[in-house]
């Protein structure tokens, strides 16, 4: 993993100069440098402008600007500008356009209009890329490459005749002969039995439901083949610049399924990511955090860095909500509190034409008399405050299991309940911790569990046999393991586990499950020890296990809703439906504490701890989301790094909406 060269915490936004005529230039770079703006991604956008005609370039713009930043002591995180090709190279290929699930052909004229695994886009790409890396691979401006702009966002799934044929070849290399890919998929169901690889298609828009093996293995394969891309032009690029570190931005946010970030985040030099808050949620901190965890678990622990956020509306939801009062400064240093290195923004300068002209930047429409540059401004200074916790990692007892195939999964159609959503189960499960204090890791579900006391896995409906054994196997060595309803139901193959659910842990878990019985939407039942539950319910047989609580109403009155059982020196629980915020609160407080698990700081309802830990020196971040200021405890003397001020006599004043970061020295 590579570090970069850019000191403290970088500061910047995507950079897209050529929106703007170059006298404009020259008051962007001053005011970056007003704000400690210290690097910016360029060229994300700009193939149109670098490649006129095929084969044809003019990098005279690109050399302009990298050397402007570079005379402004600017950083240049340097693109690939794969993400939107030119429209000669769709005239000229109009195959390497994409194609729907319903088999509509797509146009040209926005951006990501490609189809992945169209090989005039490879070579196209690739060509270009080799140009700017054979321009720009020793220039004293550039820090990092910026491969493509977040891989999947609008093309993650191309159904034309090219996919298939690569999804063929993805098919051999999995499952080497016919025979083997039929029994994985089940084909003798509804005669869907394959006598010869051509007969394979993509999952395209069909009567009745799809194979659900067919599906799974294509999302497999989608992910997959971006990946090949993204790798090969990060070869291209390490060839020319070996020490140049290559990152490609990440979008682990709600709602973004399209790509296995495990099999993506170990390719990757620095790990970075794309956030942005959901108007909906009224609670869009916990999203932040939960982003950040999980970045932060896919970077391996080590920092990464947030490379887009937004500093107010974004203009691709229903309605694009600005962001409230000391809302920017507290999502950008929420970031900062999970693990970012480096806090960046879409993008500097807000367009006035084209399809995000509606979207906020670190320079709004209305310009430097505006609360979001004062904002801006002040956040540089926060940063520059923030230096020393650069490299500083997290300290979490607690790991959730995260797998993209189990959420892929869970949600094909013809499950026993439609409902069911792999991402808000994990925030329902998240959310107690995070109000709690507690820091949180997310893992694989094949990942090192050792330095952990307690590990959730809220939704792993899918989950082969080595991975249940791992779970099962730090339960039995004195972990505590709790698994949510409907876990361990199929294999990787999506075939049904037999004798009962939920089938992988029954035995670790000391229970058997003959039937389910899914709620209805609004539908919700009581529990014998208080509150009620919703979503899901099963009919839970004990074979060991103790019942902590039980139905109190619907069809499974007095039957077991959650269990807990000893299982070798460690304990286990099945959640076997989804209790109400406050109970299933309780039931993670009573699993932390028999786990020994200690929350970061105790605080008070809305003020949100996170502590990273530095070489000698913890730095606690406290941010405070309510409108009353807060008395917290620190654990000795320290120094607030925002304010320079000096922590004595055991707490600090966190102000309403305010953040606080203490510097805590260890030892
Ligand atoms: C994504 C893209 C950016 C921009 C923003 C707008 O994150 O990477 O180019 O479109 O969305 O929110």
């Amino acid at each position: 993993m590579s570090t970069l060269k850019v000191p403290g915490i970088a500061y910047g936004g995507d950079y897209n100069p050529e929106q703007w005529p170059e006298e404009v230039w020259a008051e962007d770079v001053r005011l970056m440098r007003e704000a400690g703006v210290t690097m910016v991604s360029v060229n994300i956008f700009a193939w149109a402008l670098l490649e006129p005609r095929e084969g044809e370039y003019d990098f005279s713009r690109l050399d302009r600007i990298l050397a402007l930043l570079h005379e402004n002591g600017i950083a240049a995180d340097l693109a690939t500008p794969t993400a939107a090709p030119p429209a000669w190279f769709f005239r000229a290929h109009p195959d390497a356009l994409p194609v729907d699930r319903d088999g509509r052909g797509l146009s040209y004229g926005s951006r990501q209009t490609f189809c992945p695994s169209s090989p005039a886009y490879r070579e196209a790409a690739l060509r270009i890329t080799g140009e700017l890396a054979a321009r720009y691979a020793d220039h004293p401006a550039v820090v990092m490459w910026h491969i493509h702009n977040e891989y999947g966002c609008h093309n993650a799934e191309c159904y034309c005749d090219e996919s298939a044929a690569a999804f063929r070849r993805w098919l051999r290399v999995k499952y080497d002969d016919l025979a083997a890919l039929n029994a994985a998929w089940g084909t003798t169901f509804w005669s869907q039995w394959y006598y010869d690889w051509d007969e394979i298609i993509p999952p395209r828009a069909t009567g009745a439901v799809p194979n659900p093996t067919h599906q799974l293995d294509w999302r497999r394969f989608c992910s997959d083949e971006l990946l090949s891309l993204y790798k090969a032009e990060r070869e291209v690029l390490r060839e020319a610049a070996p020490s140049v570190p290559a990152t490609t931005n990440f979008m682990v946010m709600y709602n973004f399924d399209a790509l296995d970030y495990w099999r993506w985040a170990p390719e990757l030099d620095i790990v970075s990511n794309d956030h942005y808050l959901q108007s909906a949620d009224p609670e869009s901190e916990i999203d932040i955090a939960l982003s950040g965890d999980l970045v932060r678990s896919l970077a391996g622990g080590r920092p990464w860095l947030l490379m887009e956020h937004s500093t107010g509306a974004v203009n691709w939801q229903p309605v694009n909500r600005a962001k409230n009062a000391g809302e920017l400064r507290r999502n950008a240093l929420a970031h900062v509190a999970r693990g970012a290195d480096g806090i960046a923004y879409f993008q500097w300068r807000a367009a006035k034409a084209g399809a995000e002209q509606w979207h906020s930047a670190m320079l709004p429409h209305a310009g430097t008399d505006s609360q979001i540059w004062r904002d801006v401004v002040a956040l540089g200074a926060d940063l520059k405050a923030l230096a020393e916790v650069r490299g500083s990692t997290g300290t979490a007892k607690v790991a959730i299991v995260w797998d993209w195939n189990a959420w892929w999964s869970v949600e094909l159609a013809s499950q026993p309940s439609g409902e069911v959503r792999f991402q808000d189960l994990v925030r329902s499960w998240y959310e107690p911790l995070w109000r709690a204090g507690v820091a949180v890791d997310f893992v694989r579900p094949d990942a090192d569990l050792s330095a952990y006391r307690l590990v959730l896995a809220p939704s792993l409906y899918l989950v082969d046999d080595e991975a249940a054994a791992n779970l099962t196997r730090f339960a039995e060595s004195g972990g505590t393991l709790a698994v949510g309803f409907h876990s361990g139901a199929v294999d990787e193959n999506c075939h049904v586990r037999l004798g009962g659910y939920p089938g992988a842990f029954r035995k670790a878990l000391g229970v058997r499950t003959d039937e389910l019985f899914p709620l209805l939407p609004g539908e919700s039942v009581g529990l014998s020890e208080g509150g009620t539950a919703g979503l899901w319910s099963e009919r839970v047989h004990l074979a060991g296990a103790e019942a902590i609580t039980s139905y109190t109403s619907g069809p499974l009155t007095e039957v077991p809703a959650v269990t807990r059982h000893p299982h070798g020196t460690g304990t286990t629980w099945y959640v076997a439906t989804l209790p109400d915020p406050t109970t299933l609160a309780a039931l993670l407080d009573r699993m932390c504490t028999e786990a020994g698990v200690e929350p970061v700081r105790v605080t008070p309802e809305g003020v949100e701890a996170a502590l990273r830990r530095g070489a000698d020196a913890d730095y606690l971040f406290l941010i405070n989301h309510g409108d009353r200021d807060a008395e917290i405890e620190v654990s000795c003397d320290g120094a607030e790094l925002l304010t320079g001020n000096r922590v004595e006599g055991g707490t600090v004043t966190v102000p309403a909406g305010d953040v606080v970061v203490v510097r805590e020295p260890r030892g």
